[in-house]
């Protein structure tokens, strides 16, 4: 089916009170991870690719080849999927994402001056609003898990006043938002504050967007999903899963032919026991936001 507008998904997704997940991907094997799941469970997803990890020059040629395969399986789903370039780190990889047939796209101005984010966001929203391609922004700083614990130098939670004139200034069409959500942190759960949550969605009309999903507390989902998030971006936890994939097949595939164990797609293909790993805790993630059964 075409690709479904980002805007109308999360529309759905609140006058229905579940959130859609984007699962971000980096190859087919995880793209089709995603694209499988999201389709055995009947529910609305987010494909795409996300700039955060990704060599920024590499980007600037990469990002028409990412659009190119997230385009292939977009356009084969049998439920509602939208297409994101997540974490764009320059608006021309951006402009080069919507070219490329990303029909949402988000610019990480987080850490930007205020007056020029407010000025590229609203500039990417004039360019994507065209081509009635869904803008994301993020307003506030996630804290970084390190190997020794939470970095949070450069964190700062949203500003629900900030928030609001943000959104009215640039024409964002959802907001990321900060409230002690963490970004990469597998050790334990992130201390969220659901109070502050609730004073940005009192002044906040477009709908929020958690990045960190992989440390997002399970039992803080409905309470945000009935205070304005609809959207979850989860990452770090899908690669864990899909390595551990991998690590466990690795061990019984000694005698094994390498044409078999790589690309092979057949079953002895570790990228394949990569993907049966990876999709199983997109399973859970799906089933927990609420969105399983939502795809018609
Ligand atoms: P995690 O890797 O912490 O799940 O965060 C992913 C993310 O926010 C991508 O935008």
């Amino acid at each position: 089916m075409p690709l479904t507008s980002l805007r109308e998904m999360m529309q759905h997704a609140q006058q229905n009170q579940y959130g859609i997940g984007y699962f971000e991907a980096w190859d087919t094997y995880s793209m089709e991870a995603v694209l499988e799941t999201a389709q055995e469970e009947a529910s609305p997803v987010i494909l795409g690719f996300g700039g955060m990890m990704l060599d920024s020059a590499w980007l600037d040629g990469g990002v028409s080849l990412l659009g190119a395969i997230g385009s292939h399986y977009a356009h084969q789903s049998t439920v509602p999927v939208s297409l994101l370039l997540n974490e764009a780190q320059t608006l021309s990889q951006v402009v080069l994402g919507i070219e490329a047939g990303f029909n949402a796209v988000m610019l990480d101005t987080s850490a930007w001056e205020w007056e020029a984010a407010v000025r590229t966001v609203a500039e990417l929203a004039q360019i994507a609003h065209a081509r009635d391609v869904t803008v994301e922004a993020e307003l506030g700083r996630l804290p970084d898990a390190t190997a020794t614990g939470i970095d949070d130098s450069t964190a700062h939670l949203t500003d629900p006043d900030l928030a609001e004139q943000f959104v009215a200034l640039t024409g964002t069409d959802c907001l990321a938002v900060s409230i002690g959500n963490v970004h990469l942190l597998t050790a334990h759960y992130a201390p969220i504050d659901p109070l502050h949550l609730e004073k940005i969605h009192a002044k906040v009309s477009v709908p929020l967007v958690i990045h960190g999903g992989t440390s997002f507390p399970p039992d803080a989902i409905p309470h945000a999903v009935a205070h304005g998030v609809a959207k979850f971006n989860v990452g770090t936890t899908l690669k864990k899963a899909y390595l551990e994939g991998v690590q466990n097949a690795l061990e019984s595939s000694k005698n094994l032919s390498v044409h078999d164990l790589l690309g092979s797609h057949k079953p002895a293909d570790l990228c394949e026991a990569g993907k049966q790993a990876m999709k199983e805790r997109v399973r859970s993630l799906i089933r927990l936001y609420g969105s399983a059964g939502k795809a018609s």
